[in-house]
């Protein structure tokens, strides 16, 4: 029997699915599973697939059944779990065989392993779209030597989704670069589902819309500028009924934000980078209060309720729409700045309108709008994409609607953090004399830190403080 082309370690979810697109892509794919039950189950389940996938009981089996130089693609959990399975596949493999994280690693330790790994090549990918993505079509973030990624594109390209024809699988950059676009992505799209879920929040108790209502609102803006596969599923989920008791399945699930860390990532490191992502960072803070539900119930004991309702004829359906996408907008601007940052701080050339053209399908922040913004970084990508043409007139357009949702949420008690930071971003972005000097003040009265000054631009400079002058 022909061995296999490519391996695949690990049959959850995510591996199953992308082991099953491959097979069904023409390439012979073997198979291993920790769990050989997993492992029989999903071959068993394989169809007409399974004469293309060659399942195995150990991981020298494994190795044996796909031909040299070998490529292994793992999908086990981000963390230790993947150092343990390189070391113990390390003394099976040739010095030419490619080992691929696909999974959801910290790019920190994409960097490492590729570096520890220099007897044993190493790629780091991001692959985005949940289930059905790593199954038809997923969007993917290469990371490591160019080399490698050369060895397996003709397999990732193949399996990606396709945007137009065009594949949605590119190399990033050297080392950590896939998995940490990948981490950007998640902080985007943390941004973007908190953006829709605390105007689903105005729609819910500010202007007392029900459940098929707001199904159909977000219907119909998926058919306009918003377009996107975020707002197609919020839709979906604001009309779920559920199947138990007839219920919307909306109302019966509890209100606390689950997270694997990945959008936490993408905020620890943009404060590293000192790359400004107020409403990813804002999206992350909301999910860590969603969790405390018991101190949320204390506070409407001790405050009273905090959402009120908007008084009819005040804020229409349209305005929300404007006030999302300029709130979209300025969170990509966000992204798109921190990816520019760590660019140039990790030496990676990121290809940032390469990345706005892989995210347009397969991954779960694709949109018509990533089309503009990959258009708006080809003509220039180094340029915050807010001043992008395109995207400041969209932003002249829709500010006044952000403002006038932010205002509203602030004054009936509507929680819009992401929507809130995303205003104060475009407000700061446009004050050329902003209140910092007042900062600088105090931390030179307190610690004789220095300032600069506006007159003659001589730095290093301190005022005349006085405790008691
Ligand atoms: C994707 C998703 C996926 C995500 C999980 C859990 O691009 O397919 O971003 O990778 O990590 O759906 O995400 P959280 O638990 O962090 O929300």
């Amino acid at each position: 029997m022909s061995k296999a082309e490519i391996g695949l370690i690990g049959l959850g979810t995510m591996g199953a699915a992308l082991a099953l697109n491959i097979a069904d892509n023409g390439f012979d794919i073997a198979v291993w599973n920790r769990t050989t039950s997993t492992t029989k189950k999903f071959f068993d389940g394989a169809g007409d697939l399974a004469p293309r996938i060659t399942p195995t009981e150990t991981l020298r089996e494994l190795v044996e059944a796909i031909a040299e130089p070998r490529a292994i693609i793992l999908m086990v959990p981000a963390g230790q779990a993947v150092d343990d399975q390189i070391k113990a596949l390390r003394p099976l493999l040739g010095p030419n065989d490619l080992l691929i994280d696909a999974g959801n690693a910290n790019f920190h330790d994409t960097n490492r392993r590729a570096r520890e790994a220099d007897d044993l090549p190493f790629l780091g990918i991001g692959v985005s779209g949940g289930e059905e993505g790593a199954r038809f079509g997923p969007s993917i973030m290469g990371g490591g030597k160019r080399e490698y990624w050369d060895r397996v594109a003709h397999i990732l390209t193949a399996i990606s989704a396709k945007h137009n024809e065009t594949p949605c699988a590119t190399w990033m950059g050297e080392e950590g670069a896939g998995h940490f676009v990948k981490a950007v992505h998640n902080g985007i799209e943390y941004a973007d589902m908190q953006m829709i879920a605390e105007v689903y929040g105005i729609m819910r108790d500010g202007l007392g819309h029900d459940n098929a209502a707001m199904a159909e609102i977000f219907a119909r803006w998926d058919r306009g500028p918003l377009q996107s596969y975020l707002i197609e599923i919020s839709g979906k989920v604001a009309g779920a009924v559920d199947p138990k008791t007839g219920q919307p399945m909306l109302d019966l699930i509890v209100d606390a934000a689950g997270q694997k860390g990945t959008g936490r990532w993408t905020a620890i490191e943009a404060q590293h980078l000192a790359a400004p992502i107020p409403a990813i960072e804002a999206a992350v803070v909301a999910r860590n209060l969603s969790s405390q539900r018991d101190m949320r119930q204390l506070g409407e004991d001790v405050f009273g309720t905090a959402p009120q309702l908007i008084a009819d004829g005040v804020l229409d359906i349209e305005t929300l729409e404007k006030a999302l996408i300029a709130g979209k907008i300025l969170c990509y601007a966000q992204g798109f700045g921190m990816i520019s940052k760590a660019s140039d701080e990790f030496g990676w050339s990121l290809p940032l309108p390469d990345i706005a053209k892989v995210w347009r399908a397969g991954c779960i922040i694709r949109s018509s709008m990533l089309d503009d913004m990959a258009t708006a970084l080809e003509a220039n990508a180094t340029q915050n994409l807010m001043f992008a043409p395109f995207f400041s007139e969209l932003l002249k357009e829709n500010q006044t609607a952000l403002r006038q949702v932010v205002s509203l949420s602030a004054t009936h008690g509507l929680p819009a953090p992401a929507l809130s930071s995303a205003l104060a971003y475009f407000d700061t972005m446009r004050t050329s004399r902003g209140t910092a000097n007042m900062i600088q003040g105090q931390r030179d009265f307190f610690g004789a830190h220095g300032f600069e000054r506006t007159d003659d631009g001589s730095s290093d400079q301190h005022g005349p403080w006085a405790m008691n002058a």
